[in-house]
């Protein structure tokens, strides 16, 4: 790969392999921090991702009056923390609180701020600032919360007046892990228990984390409870590589004959490791070895052997656990025999970009046979990628 900086080239590469690994995981580390700063006492964590969107929690949770300091960090950011907890007890914000790019940020902090007793107001970029924030609105202001969508249609910047929060029972009407642990989130704070029901199973770290931290949760099938009040109490912990990160090499592993490529320490909970059912179910020659249950979270090392695959049927309860990888999954379609189509995927086109029109339209311009579907996508294989130019 050369180029500069409004220019990137990428020359093709026959075979490859070796072993690696990847950068934490994305949502433990939102919540990593989140948890941390709620509890009593100091937390360490270790192998934070030091993304923009993860920065957007760590800045906002440091205006909430949360001290934490960097223990390490990379050129690109901490990878260590020590979070000084407050118990409970965030301060008031002196400003708006930026959540950037981030709607993890966004949605999981207005459960928070649900449970506050002053007004805050959270603000987006262009692209957060059109994404749907009525889906935690509903629920949270069901709860007791005053929430003002200052954008159209329910969008951000939100204004929220929290406190007195009560318990309530939701039906979540979709499958979001982030409206679910935005509601447990506001639990936390209200009286009485909540409970959120998935109309599928959703990413769980929410769940786990909280029980890592002390406080009890109650699963039964899709639903999840929280009874009020519960105190966090601290602990370290290590956030394992992002699965979602390995995906990209995986797939591209798993479509190149020969190759053979082994990825460290990847997070390989059962909510997020469908990628690697839908890899096999592809006819890839992949195995994982979970090695410690570090931080109430599965970790491991998975081993992809490249070799010829085929289409694959993608749709139901699924869709949810491989939401972040279908894009990589759509490429590694049209590089497999045959017709892949994913069906139930509406979410993808209310995410950063709408992921159904960029995937086709790229894979498009490198002559790929995709059609696009509301809810997602039929991707004819066996094609040549040609390369292309914007
Ligand atoms: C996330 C949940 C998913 C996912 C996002 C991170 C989380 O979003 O796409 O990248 O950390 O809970 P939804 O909850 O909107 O499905």
């Amino acid at each position: 790969m050369e180029g500069t900086n409004s220019e990137l080239r990428v020359s093709r590469v026959y075979g490859f392999g070796g072993e690696t690994s990847v950068p934490g995981d994305k949502s433990i580390s939102h919540r990593s921090v989140m948890l941390a700063a709620l509890a009593e006492g100091d937390s360490q964590i270790d192998g934070f991702l030091p993304s923009e969107d993860c920065l957007a929690t760590l800045g906002a949770m440091q205006s909430l009056g949360v001290n934490i300091d960097i223990l390490d960090e990379t050129e690109l950011g901490p990878v260590s923390l020590l979070v000084h907890g407050r118990g409970m007890e965030i301060a008031l914000p002196s400003g708006d609180i930026d959540c950037g790019n981030s709607g993890t940020t966004m949605r999981l902090l207005s459960g928070i701020l649900a449970g506050q007793d002053f007004t805050s107001r959270l603000t987006g970029d262009a692209s957060l600032s059109q994404r749907p924030m009525n889906r935690v609105i509903k629920p949270l202001t069901g709860m007791g919360a005053r929430i003002h969508a200052e954008g159209e249609g329910g969008s951000a910047p939100l204004l929220i007046r929290g406190g007195s929060l009560h318990g309530t029972t939701y039906e979540l009407p979709v499958a979001s892990a982030q409206v679910k642990s935005a509601i447990l989130l506001a639990g936390l704070f209200a009286e009485g228990m909540t409970t959120v029901i998935q109309p599928v199973e959703t990413r769980d770290h929410t769940e786990r984390m909280l029980d890592l931290f002390q406080v009890e949760t109650a699963t039964d099938g899709k639903a999840i409870s929280i009874i009020g009040g519960q105190k966090l109490q601290s602990c370290d912990f290590v956030v394992p590589g992002d699965i979602s990160s390995a995906a990209f090499w995986l797939a591209a592993a798993a479509a190149s004959p020969e190759a053979r490529l082994k990825i460290h320490n990847v997070g390989l909970n059962p909510t997020r490791s469908g990628i690697l059912d839908v890899l096999v179910g592809m006819g890839a020659d992949i195995s994982s070895v979970a090695s410690s249950d570090g931080g109430g979270e599965r970790i491991g090392d998975i081993t992809v052997c490249g070799r010829g695959l085929s289409g694959i049927e993608i749709s139901g309860g699924l869709v949810a656990n491989i939401i972040d990888e279908l894009p990589i999954i759509a490429v590694t379609a049209a590089l497999a025999d045959g017709t892949t189509v994913i069906r139930d995927a509406a979410e993808l086109r209310v995410k950063e970009t709408d992921r159904i029109a960029a995937v086709a339209k790229n894979l498009q311009a490198m002559g790929v046979d995709i059609e696009e579907f509301d809810d997602g996508m039929r991707i004819c294989g066996g094609g040549s990628i040609t390369w292309c130019c914007y």
